[in-house]
């Protein structure tokens, strides 16, 4: 096999290129570009594969696979697909300092507990941390297996002399390196070829492996194409700093579904699960400041409501602000031309600001109406009441266009005591428990939010 001459690889995309270069032609990046020296792996060229075709059929099925592994936190193993599969792997990111170790951990101490192996691999602790910060969250009792280690051949050998873990963890593969390479611990080519050697241990022993990664400042798992590609699952820890939330959310799952999430608060002992986040991301409401609407979401199966927060106010000087928390600013941009053209809300003049509270990210396009329904009532200065739901998408035609599962939202709501939902027209959900009102078009949300604002006034006009 001719071995490649391109051992020059950026180190933000992996992208491999023949010379050393200041920008990478892939992804844009400025002096990403390392050297790395090509990995020669032992007995490279040698035929060794016994590997036949099996027909599918022959395989076993479902019911004969073994069950998946859970570790007994609900919000967890929910993510994961019910569960970790039995030599699978899974890559969890995050920002440094998000939460991923003390999860990690929790739910390792869970799984032992439960009478599993479990070994947790730290290569950025030592051990003696590793255990404080377990006894800080009342887990020292549990028998998980501690390693502090970052030669991936040391781990290897460590994991083939004794029993097959059921759970694997390795914090972080930034800190795991490979003596088959000379590059430095933290490289793409490190990060890859180490993950690689553990993702073919799991595949090999039916070891769960679970892999630690810190995501750059980018938003990008160091090396993400070279290790995303690698594992079953790609799961993301996320949370604001100064919120207590944190929400994981699956971004790939070979075994389940990629639009679930699991919530969690940091407390002085650990993560807790937040089994009605509802409740949470709503906060107190005391319902009377203009500008505030609740959006009914879904999140993967479960519903989810979220406060979403308007402020319009004239712009004082120059190009009006536009500042978003928790949403997309283009959908905002989009929002506001859309209330412009089609229901007269001119709000080119002023500021706009757009807040999800209680930090977390809306993507659904379902949150337009509610979106929409804060910014008027934040342009008019009129409260919306206080127990109306929204949900429903618009379109650039003002039209509003239906979500999906309208029953599991109101249902939420129901039970969170809301008494109305403003939805899509044709919406059907018989016995959800709450008055519905119908909205055709974003003029019939305004007329519903109290008609024509009453304050259009611009920052440069001065009449007062
Ligand atoms: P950690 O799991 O070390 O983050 P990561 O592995 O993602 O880098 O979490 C560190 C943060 O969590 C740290 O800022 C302190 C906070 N924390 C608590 O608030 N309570 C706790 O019980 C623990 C263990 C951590
Ligand atoms: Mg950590």
């Amino acid at each position: 096999m001719a071995r490649s001459s391109q051992n020059f690889v950026c180190q933000s995309c992996g992208a491999a290129h023949s010379r050393w270069n200041g920008k990478c032609d892939a992804c844009g990046g400025w002096n990403t570009i390392v050297e790395e020296a090509a990995a020669v792996p032992a007995g490279a060229g040698a035929r060794r594969s016994k590997g036949r075709p099996f027909a599918l059929e022959d395989l076993q099925t479902a019911d004969e696979l073994p069950p998946r592994r859970t570790t007994g936190i609900a919000e967890f193993d929910r993510v994961c697909g019910g569960g970790l599969v039995p030599g699978s792997a899974i890559l969890i990111g995050g920002d440094p300092g998000v939460g991923k170790s003390t999860l990690i951990l929790q739910a390792l101490a869970s799984h032992a507990l439960q009478g599993a192996h479990a070994i947790y691999i730290s290569g950025e602790e030592a051990m003696a941390q590793v255990r404080m910060r377990a006894a800080r969250m009342g887990l020292s009792q549990s028998p998980v297996a501690l390693g502090s280690a970052t030669c991936v051949e040391d781990i290897l050998s460590t994991l083939e002399s004794g029993p097959t873990p059921s759970i694997l963890a390795i914090d972080s593969i930034q800190t795991i390196w490979t003596s088959a390479l000379d590059a430095a611990p933290g490289t793409i080519a490190q990060v890859r070829t180490a993950s690689f050697d553990l993702v073919r241990y799991a595949k090999a022993s039916g070891a769960a492996l679970l892999l630690i990664g810190h995501v750059t400042k980018e938003g990008q798992i160091a090396g993400p194409k070279a290790v995303e590609h690698l594992v079953d699952a790609v799961l993301y820890f996320e949370g604001e700093r100064g919120h207590h939330f944190r929400i994981l959310r699956a971004v790939k799952n070979r075994f389940g579904p990629t639009d679930e999430i699991g919530v969690f608060e940091m407390t002085g002992r650990g993560l807790a699960e937040v089994s009605n986040p509802s409740a949470l991301f709503l906060g107190d409401r005391s319902g009377t400041a203009p500008g505030t609407a609740v959006f009914a979401g879904l999140e993967g199966t479960r519903p989810l409501l979220v406060e979403i927060q308007g402020l319009v106010a004239p712009a004082g000087y120059g190009t009006p602000r536009r500042a978003v928390v928790g949403w997309d600013s283009a959908r905002l941009s989009m929002l506001l031309a859309v209330l412009d053209a089609r229901a007269g809300l001119a709000m080119g003049s002023q500021d706009v600001y757009l807040n999800v509270a209680g930090g977390l990210k809306v993507s659904e396009p379902a949150a337009d109406v509610a979106t929409a329904a804060a910014l008027i009532s934040a342009f008019s200065g009129q409260p919306l009441p206080s127990d109306w739901v929204y949900f429903g998408e618009v379109s650039l035609s003002g039209a509003v266009r239906p979500a999906p599962q309208p029953e599991l939202r109101l249902k939420e709501a129901a039970k969170l005591g809301f008494h109305t939902a403003v939805v899509p027209e044709g919406t059907k959900a018989e016995g959800a428990g709450l008055e519905l009102k119908f909205v055709r078009d974003v003029a019939e949300l305004v007329q519903l939010a109290g008609g024509v604002p009453r304050r259009r006034r611009s920052g440069n006009e001065s009449d007062e």
